[in-house]
């Protein structure tokens, strides 16, 4: 008899021996480079290029900054957020909270959230009110908060962040189709048969990302589905397993799929470095490839 499920039960979330960690297929990351033909790297030297030169020209975002009053980040890490915009809102006075929101680009997304008992939890990435550019500066020159990614450009905005694989209503923005045509180019051809999130994360000299998880392991079925690409090799992130204090570190790939219910940060390194990350849906038949690959 057939079992229906076969396809779903194949053995992805079986965890990582030794760990304490999902991973994907008993890995704590895929390594992608064969699977989408980038070892040469001839496909991603021009895309470096294009971004780089995007990079000087467009006005960028911070992204980051909260992880720890979201409650995502391991005991062990917490203290390495340093001072967390959540944790700065939600101590404002009524002056300091009118000169906050008075820097907002719509500042009536504010006016509700300031009526609401805990609405200034719904403010930040990937929440009802994101921040301004002015926000976020104020936020950091004013009250010292630490923001990990501060060259975050985003190529296909996405609202929320339980939408990223969902395509509705998106699409690459102007500035993405007139700086970026290599790159979007690239993106619309990886194995996705939808894209919901698209974006360019960098991290200024010395600065680290702060170790976090996007879920709790036990909500999923299914690990949400990315590729995060590295045109230069130079980014090291890592998946940290807090059980054992360890860090799996991504080194020299290309092409990287992790399990993002797992904690995972970026080293710091004493230069700039970036990461261009998609979110959608898999193709069945780059899911195959994965099985046949890794499991
Ligand atoms: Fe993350």
């Amino acid at each position: 008899m057939v079992d229906d499920n076969d396809d779903e039960d194949d053995g992805i979330l079986r965890g990582v021996p030794g760990t304490n960690l999902s991973g994907l297929y008993g890995r704590p990351f895929l390594r992608l480079d064969t699977l989408l033909d980038l070892e040469s790297g001839d496909v991603l030297a021009p895309l470096h290029e294009e971004i780089c030169t995007a990079f000087a020209q467009l006005p960028v975002d911070y992204t980051g900054g909260s992880h720890r009053s979201m409650g995502i980040m391991p005991p062990s890490q917490r203290g390495s957020a340093v001072v967390d915009y959540g944790e700065v809102l939600a101590a404002l006075n009524d002056e300091q909270w009118a000169r906050f929101t008075a820097l907002a680009d719509d500042p009536t997304e504010f006016a509700h959230l300031t009526a609401k008992p805990g609405g200034r939890a719904d403010i930040g990435e990937e929440r009802q009110a994101p921040l301004s550019r002015r926000q976020m500066l104020w936020l950091k020159v004013r009250h010292g908060v630490y923001f990990p990614w501060k060259a975050y450009i985003e190529l296909i905005p996405n609202r929320r962040w339980i939408d990223k694989a969902n395509p509705a209503g998106k699409r690459f923005t102007r500035n993405a189709r007139q700086f970026f045509p290599l790159t979007t180019a690239f993106v619309e051809q990886l194995p996705f048969t939808a894209i919901g999130r698209c974006n360019l994360m960098g991290l200024e000299a010395n600065d680290w990302g702060t170790v976090h998880r996007d879920g709790d392991p036990q909500d999923q079925d299914r690990p949400d589905e990315f590729i995060t690409l590295y045109p230069v090799q130079n980014k090291r992130l890592f998946v940290w397993d807090e059980g054992h204090q360890q860090k799996h570190i991504v080194q020299g790939a290309a092409a990287v799929w992790f399990n993002d219910f797992d904690h995972h940060g970026v080293e710091a390194a004493p230069f700039f470095r970036y990461s261009l990350r998609v979110d959608g849906v898999f193709t069945d038949a780059f899911r195959a490839r994965l099985a046949s690959s890794f499991a």
